[in-house]
């Protein structure tokens, strides 16, 4: 029954994420998926609903629905109960979807479960790192921000409707969440690997900025 339920969340998670262009495709799920397993066997999280909170993280995501932080939990809670699992299990993914995503730099995590803290490490390793740094001009990108703009500085945000309204160059959102990540890590386990990918990232931005005064 486990098996399948996760099994059957993973094609249905697939088919709806499938090709979306901005960094928040089918692919970063599977990652997160896979990174959750191994965060969450090397800490002693339920490993199902890890899984599950895992593969239903991004379900319906506020950055794409109006800021609505309600919509994702919704939508995963939809989904399970259609499945008929366990009223435990739905509360606690639910949670998991609600507690996952970054609020802004002022904004503390809030989580009641482990499961809830293995999740958001693997979505936040996959916000770092040569991956993070291809994901983040994608969503840039498609968001039709500027690459750099010097006459623009980042804004450490004290909450999550500055943070939702926030519109700066792709470079700015490197110092408004991506380089906090590290030591916002919840298990020591993601910490030892955020340490690697975040040392690849202020190798590119110091590089990049270098390129910009013309010193290489
Ligand atoms: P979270 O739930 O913590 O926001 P997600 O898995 O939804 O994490 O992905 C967030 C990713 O989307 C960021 O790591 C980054 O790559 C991209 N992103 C979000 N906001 C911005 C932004 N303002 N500028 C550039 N990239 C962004
Ligand atoms: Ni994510």
């Amino acid at each position: 029954m486990t098996n399948d339920l996760i099994q059957a969340t993973a094609e249905h998670v697939q088919s709806l994420m499938q090709g979306e262009p901005t960094g928040h495709d089918w692919w970063h799920v599977y990652r997160v998926w896979q990174m959750a397993i191994r965060i969450g066997n090397a800490t002693s999280a339920d490993i199902t609903v890890v899984q599950l909170g895992a593969l239903l993280h991004d379900i319906a995501d506020w950055k794409f629905h109006e800021g609505d932080i309600t919509i994702g939990p919704r939508q995963a809670r939809q989904w399970l109960e259609s499945c008929q699992a366990s009223r435990e299990v739905i509360d606690h993914v639910c949670n998991i979807v609600t507690c996952v995503s970054f609020q802004g730099a002022g904004v503390p995590d809030t989580h009641i479960t482990l499961e809830s803290k293995v999740v958001q490490d693997a979505d936040r390793l996959d916000a770092i790192g040569a991956i993070g740094i291809a994901r983040t001009f994608a969503f840039g990108g498609a968001r039709g921000r500027e690459i750099y703009n010097p006459d623009i500085s980042p804004r450490l945000h004290g909450s999550l409707r500055s943070y939702q309204a926030n519109s700066s160059p792709t470079i700015n959102h490197f110092h408004e969440k991506l380089l906090l990540l590290k030591d916002r890590m919840n298990t020591t386990y993601a910490h030892e690997i955020a340490v690697q990918r975040h040392q690849y990232m202020t190798d590119f931005i110091e590089q990049f900025h270098r390129e910009w005064r013309g010193e290489l």
